[in-house]
């Protein structure tokens, strides 16, 4: 893998390390609503979680501030592709971190690491994401239907994806 450091004017993007572990705890415990993993996480389940699966996640920064990270899974070097995802602090929300974070994010991987596609799955009520995804540039691939258990219901999971192809246009 390759070292991700990002910057603007107004964020940082950078690897997240342990030491972030309780912010990431805090903050994913109260995004699990929307996640397709409903379990909340412990610091010491987190600790484990991070020493053994090393997860490539990035703490998006603001003033010295964390106000959300990115989430990353399923690299697939070889055929370029990658799932990301994001989570932003309650305080932080509209104000335009996680679009400002993943359109770095994504330019980066699509145009500097020539990644062929980047995707992602959203549970099909999460209206605030699926908006952020669609003025990102993403396209709805697919539904996998009744794939998560939310509560006493089913949910559906959309399937997205961001061409390098439609990027360049
Ligand atoms: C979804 C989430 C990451 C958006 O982060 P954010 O920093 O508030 O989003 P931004 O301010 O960058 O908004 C960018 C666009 O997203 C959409 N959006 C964001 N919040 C929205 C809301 N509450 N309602 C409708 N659209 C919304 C809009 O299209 C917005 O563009 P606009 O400002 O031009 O209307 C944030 O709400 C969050 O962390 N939610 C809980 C966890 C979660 O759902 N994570 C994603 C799981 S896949």
């Amino acid at each position: 893998m390759f070292e991700i450091n990002l910057r603007s004017e107004r964020i940082i993007i950078r690897p997240m390390k342990s030491t972030d572990l309780d912010f990431f705890v805090s903050l994913r415990n109260k995004c699990v609503a929307y996640l397709h993993d409903s379990r909340k996480f412990s610091l010491s389940d987190a600790k484990r979680w991070f020493k053994t699966t090393n997860p490539q996640y990035f703490v998006i920064e603001f003033e010295g501030s964390k106000v959300g990270y990115i989430r990353t899974s399923a690299w697939d070097l070889q055929n370029k592709n990658v799932y990301v995802g994001a989570d932003i602090e309650p305080k932080y929300r509209k104000k335009g971190f996680a679009f400002e974070a993943l359109k770095l994010f994504i330019d980066f991987l699509l145009r500097e690491k020539k990644f062929n596609k980047v995707s992602l799955e959203v549970l099909d009520f999460n209206t605030p994401a699926i908006s952020l995804y669609k003025k990102l540039g993403f396209k709805k691939e697919g539904v996998r239907r009744h794939h998560v258990k939310k509560g006493n219901r089913y949910v559906d999971s959309l399937i997205m994806g961001f061409l390098r192809a439609d990027y360049l246009k």
